[in-house]
């Protein structure tokens, strides 16, 4: 890693045009509402606490009008907001704000983003709308490892369950079970991954562009971009998450999340 310490222009991009098929809404998982406001008014704010954006770029169901607004809204507030602290002697980042219609899949969002990002950006940080909670830390820890040199890096925390490999049971006849363990990965080595991932822009393009070369099979397996970034043989770099980022997938994991914003803490708690 390189000891020089800059500070490249970053822009977040946020990806919010999933359908939320697992939290079972009827709606994008981004419009739901945690704590009163929508999943992607608070996954907005995060970034924009972090202070570490020239630009956000959201990824929107193609067409929803009703998030488009909302990110109009978003900007108009933050602008407003910066305009009085400009006239209370406080100059902090504006960040732009763009929005894009996302893609089939996540990977299609996070291309259709980095088609409208600023000339000027040097590093991007992914984002799911749907991790709302993500502390300032992590943005920072982050960002900071991006300072320093790394041209890929993800927040992540350690697997607290053990964990099997497994194949389908085969055979004649009526199975014992559906499936077989075939091994025990050691936990120690384990981490779970969070987003925001971090990415020099051109390393980036690159792994994406490798995509377009995948399968169907292959393309489907890809849940990260850091994945992608592994299969060109870049280092990908590791820094502390935080648990309050898990990203809402589930009606139990918004349950964790309300849990959290009502918290005797609040929603921006900051864990070690
Ligand atoms: N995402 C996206 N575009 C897609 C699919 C996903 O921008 N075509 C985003 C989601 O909005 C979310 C993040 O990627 O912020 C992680 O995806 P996930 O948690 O799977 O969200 P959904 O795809 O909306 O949920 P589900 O898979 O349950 O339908
Ligand atoms: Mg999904």
């Amino acid at each position: 890693m390189n000891t020089a310490s800059t500070t490249p222009v970053i822009a977040v991009i946020v990806v919010a045009a999933g359908s939320g098929q697992r939290l079972g809404y009827g709606m994008p998982k981004a419009k739901v509402p945690l704590g009163g406001e929508s999943i992607l008014t608070h996954a907005l704010r995060g970034v924009v606490a972090a202070g570490i954006a020239q630009q956000i770029c959201v990824a929107i169901p193609q067409g929803d009008a009703e998030l488009q607004a909302l990110c109009d809204a978003f900007a108009r507030d933050l602008k407003a907001g910066h305009r009085r602290n400009a006239a209370a002697g406080h100059s902090v980042q504006l960040p732009v704000v763009t929005v894009v219609d996302g893609g089939a899949s996540r990977a299609d969002s996070v291309r259709a983003a980095m088609a409208a990002l600023l000339p000027e950006t040097q590093s991007v940080l992914v984002h799911d709308a749907a991790r709302a909670l993500t502390p300032e830390s992590v943005f920072h820890r982050v960002a900071d490892a991006l300072a320093a040199g790394a041209a890929a890096v993800i927040p992540v925390i350690p697997v607290v369950d053990t964990v099997k490999t497994v194949e389908p049971t085969t055979g004649d006849g009526v199975a014992i079970a559906p499936e077989l363990v075939t091994g025990t990965a050691p936990r120690e080595s384990l981490r779970a991954v969070q987003t925001p991932q971090g990415f020099a822009l051109a390393t980036l393009i690159r792994a994406h562009d490798a995509l377009a070369g995948f399968n169907a099979v292959q393309a489907a397996a890809v849940t990260d971009d850091a994945m992608l970034v592994e299969l060109l043989g870049v280092p990908v770099h590791a820094v502390r998450g935080a648990s309050q980022s898990l990203k809402i997938t589930t009606p139990l994991d918004l349950i964790l999340a309300e849990g959290l914003l009502e918290g005797p803490l609040g929603g921006r708690w900051v864990e070690g």
